[in-house]
């Protein structure tokens, strides 16, 4: 039967129920698997396709989850089995109804944080990635970051529960419950009813006020302690880039083109007592504009941008002298890692701070243009121009 009855749970309701619990318990498991994967230019395109599988997993979730109440409302629920058991049925109405909001909590909260973020791991579908009205802000999506975690904690604390409380049904009671949802067999007594309904309704409510009230107040992170997978950058303490431009030029046919990236953001860790210090920077190349060869830079003969849509330039700061530094390091661009060194001028004055550099990369070095092997169209050195300011936060 496809609709439910008083006493089971027709096709719809269970095909919802089943297809959204394999969907949670993946993306429960890939978020974690994201968490605790070290961020590294080796990891980076394992964990593009880690999230940008989550982030599609989870958005499917949101649109089998719109359904499966427009579905439900229309439908009668099925009777608790055992009334008698206040508590249990009240326990088991509220872990129904926590369930029932992370399915939208989860999801939203996922999207906020990716439309709040400079991107790297897309959402897999044609439809646009980010939410409307959700502005690129850093703080919205440490905060919707917080909000996703704590809701993740709630979410799989009760799964847990539901988990067993089925397993004990089917264990230990030897009742039809487990079945019921399984393969739609009518079990109870149609005339029973839920007395606790709003009282369990109320106390999901509590909880998800708890949990998001608390994601936003006491449990929310400070600036610096947030992981996020977008912005690997994010882990390092010390300054906060506010702005900067981030270019390339190169030379075709003998011209100069000059373009860049309107999405990077950079993470610089310095101590000015020794002149020493480390600078993070995650490019996003799907951002990059070139004058009117913006597409065939960004294609599969360049940047490559559909199957690397991340840079990454991880160096060592050292200082030369006086405001001359130099970052040596790594930099990890269309699946290649070679090593770079930026030559750059710093400037500190009262607290902010100024870099103003650049490096010349080789295209071929890259892998890029294999099919221009001589300089006529597409000249082989490429130079590369930073410029941004920094703060530190007290
Ligand atoms: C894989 C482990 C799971 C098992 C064994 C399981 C088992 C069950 C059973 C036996 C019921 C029927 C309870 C009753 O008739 O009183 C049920 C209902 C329900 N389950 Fe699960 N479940 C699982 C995972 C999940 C997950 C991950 C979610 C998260 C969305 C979920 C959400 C619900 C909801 C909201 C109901 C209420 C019925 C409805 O309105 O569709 N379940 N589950
Ligand atoms: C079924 C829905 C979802 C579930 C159960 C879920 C669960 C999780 C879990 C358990 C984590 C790891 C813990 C954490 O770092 O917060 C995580 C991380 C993450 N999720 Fe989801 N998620 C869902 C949907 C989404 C969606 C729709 C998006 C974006 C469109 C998304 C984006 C992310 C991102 C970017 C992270 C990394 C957060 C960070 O490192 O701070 N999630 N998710």
């Amino acid at each position: 039967m496809i609709t439910n009855t008083a006493t089971r749970y027709g096709l719809v309701a269970r095909v919802f129920h089943w297809t959204i619990a394999v969907l949670i318990l993946a993306d429960i498991a890939l978020g974690l698997l994201g968490k605790f994967t070290p961020r590294s230019g080796d990891t980076v395109g394992f964990l593009q396709v880690l999230y940008s599988t989550h982030k599609t997993i989870g958005v499917t979730v949101l649109f089998l989850a719109v359904l499966r109440v427009i579905w439900a409302i229309s439908q009668p629920r099925p009777v608790p089995l055992h009334p008698e058991r206040r508590v249990e049925t009240f326990a088991a109405e509220t872990a129904h109804w926590v369930l029932y909001a992370a399915i939208f909590v989860l999801p939203i909260s996922g999207w906020v944080m990716h439309s709040a973020e400079v991107g790297f791991a897309p959402i897999w579908w044609p439809l646009p990635q980010n939410l409307p009205f959700t502005p690129k802000s850093e703080s919205l999506a440490i905060i919707a970051a917080n909000v996703h975690w704590i809701s993740g904690i709630v979410l799989a604390a009760t799964v847990a529960a539901h988990v067993s409380g089925a397993l004990k049904h089917a264990v230990l009671d030897r009742d039809g419950t487990l079945a019921r949802m399984w393969n739609g067999r009518g079990v109870g007594n149609a005339s029973a009813t839920d007395a606790n309904k709003s009282a369990s309704l109320l106390a999901a409510l509590a909880v998800w006020m708890f949990a998001i009230g608390g994601a936003l107040t006491v449990f929310a992170p400070t600036h610096n302690d947030t992981a996020t997978s977008q912005l690997p950058a994010r882990q390092a303490a010390g300054w906060v880039v506010k702005d900067g431009t981030l270019s390339i030029t190169i030379t075709q046919i003998g011209a100069q083109v000059t373009g860049g990236f309107a999405s990077w953001q950079a993470a610089v860790d310095y101590d000015p007592e020794t002149g020493t210090g480390t600078i993070n920077t995650v490019i996003d190349t799907t951002s990059l504009t070139l004058g009117a060869v913006s597409d065939q830079a960004k294609g599969p003969e360049f940047f490559d941008v559909t199957s690397h849509a991340q840079a990454v330039f991880e160096g060592e700061i050292a200082q030369i002298d006086g405001p001359q530094h130099t970052a040596t390091g790594t930099l990890t661009l269309a699946g290649q890692t070679v090593p770079v060194t930026l030559d750059f001028d710093l400037d500190i004055t009262e607290g902010d701070a100024t870099v103003s550099g650049g490096t010349v990369l080789d295209r071929r070095d890259f892998g890029m243009g294999a099919a221009y092997p001589d300089e006529s169209s597409v000249g082989f050195s490429v130079d590369v121009l930073i410029e941004l300011t920094a703060t530190r936060p007290e």
